[in-house]
């Protein structure tokens, strides 16, 4: 089978885009990444320079070349919106880092616009396409749990702290439903579906002062805006109920739940901001048993020498999930716009029922097709790269 690779740039080349340079060009045969991009030129052509790509660009070069059809986008979250309309209006399909925009509304609008101009629109986190929610999302479907009737998921950590090293924490979306609550709205989206109420109470940040002197030297004391602590409440559109605890107004020792209940069962899914996390199934009468993986993408890269951020993993995925919708001639059934959409509705909705005191009722609704199982990504030491990525084709 030949294919004609997608001619892809990276846009924004800063600490994730070495996972992403190294992995979209060396581990999908679906992608040629052809450019990188960077305000600061030097970056990008360091970049280039490292990964070897062929071309440095600007932004505008980008998107007046012919031959790019797609383009990811790395760029820091305030920065999505612009980045994004310039590149669907230059007719180029985009696949976002998170979280998709600042605002509902204008992610809304970049949805309609590649609605209208018939381009792909894809959001991460692509973590929900690894082995460890692909098989929960796996058993779950083939009713190993039976009906799910509940879920229940928290993610705590010291985000104020954090701050202090990851400076853009501290501006809009940087408190921990957002920075990494994400992965886990993303998960649950992906294993059960849309949400379609939120109920929910909330606590912000407190005002933070500079602890790390070498670092913060001479700052001002900060407050990450919006809500740090939230805790909710949510409806599914299959019936099912489901409790979110996100604290970031605690220490860094994290404690991540993730359990799904069903009628026949219990699934532990392990942590949605992992490729590959334990996955536990408890039957009644039985031991609770550590079930193998029944996909690949299990974040382990084995494909040539590590890069210093080889812990994010199998980063990419989504993006030759999208490039292989676009060869095949397929929807794009996986981390669509819809979806990317729905999960920031979800945080946002967290944030408006807790501020207001009132139900949220979620507009947004999305479908995400399972990846086809019996794939793995470490056959032969990971040397034979084809084989998770078939499970990307159809
Ligand atoms: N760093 C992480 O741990 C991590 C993990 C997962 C996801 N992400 C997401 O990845 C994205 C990038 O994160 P990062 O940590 O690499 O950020 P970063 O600040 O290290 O890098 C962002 C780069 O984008 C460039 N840039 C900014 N605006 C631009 C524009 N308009 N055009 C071209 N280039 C522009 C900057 O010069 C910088 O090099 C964010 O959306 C973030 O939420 C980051």
């Amino acid at each position: 089978m030949s294919v004609q690779k997608v001619k892809t740039a990276v846009v924004g080349c800063g600490m994730i885009s070495s996972i992403y340079i190294r992995n979209l060009s060396q581990m999908f045969s679906v992608i040629d990444l052809a450019a990188v991009c960077d305000m600061r030129r030097e970056a990008a052509e360091a970049r280039a320079k490292e990964f070897g790509i062929a071309r440095a660009l600007t932004i505008d070069e980008v998107a007046a070349d012919p031959e790019i059809e797609l383009v990811v986008n790395l760029t820091p979250a305030f920065a999505h919106y612009d980045v994004i309309k310039k590149m669907l209006l230059a007719g180029k399909h985009v696949y976002t880092e998170k979280m998709f925009t600042t605002e509902l509304e204008k992610s809304r609008e970049l949805v309609a616009l590649a609605a209208e101009k018939g381009l792909f629109l894809g959001v991460a986190p692509d973590t929900v396409l690894g082995a460890g929610v692909q098989t929960a999302r796996y058993l779950i479907d083939r009713g190993i749990i039976g009906d799910v009737t509940s879920v229940q998921v928290c993610i705590n950590r010291n985000q104020v702290l954090n701050s202090e090293f990851f400076r853009f924490l501290r501006g809009a979306g940087g408190t921990l439903p957002y920075d990494v609550g994400v992965y886990y709205v993303g998960a649950l989206a992906a294993l059960l579906g849309s949400v379609t109420h939120i109920t929910a109470f909330g606590n912000p940040a407190p005002l933070h002062e500079p602890q790390v002197a070498f670092l913060n030297e001479g700052a001002e004391p900060w407050q990450i805006p919006g809500l740090n602590t939230v805790a909710a409440s949510l409806r599914f559109e299959n019936g099912a109920v489901g409790s979110i605890l996100f604290d970031g107004n605690t220490v860094g020792a994290e404690q991540h739940a993730f359990t799904v209940y069903g009628t026949r069962g219990i699934l532990k899914v392990g942590d949605p901001d992992r490729f590959a996390d334990d996955v536990t199934l408890i039957l009644p009468e039985n031991e609770p048993v550590k079930v193998p993986f029944t996909h690949g993408f299990d974040g382990k890269n084995l494909i040539s020498a590590p890069t210093a951020f080889d812990h994010y993993g199998h980063r990419g995925i989504g993006v030759a999930e999208l490039a292989w919708a676009l060869r095949k001639g397929r929807p794009h059934a996986r981390l669509s716009g819809d979806y990317g959409l729905h999960c920031q509705e979800v945080l946002q909705g967290m944030d408006i029922a807790a501020e207001t005191g009132r139900v949220y009722a979620v507009q947004s609704r999305f479908e995400m097709k399972g990846l086809r199982p019996g794939y793995y990504s470490s056959m032969f030491g990971g040397h034979m790269r084809g084989d998770a990525e078939a499970s990307l084709m159809e």
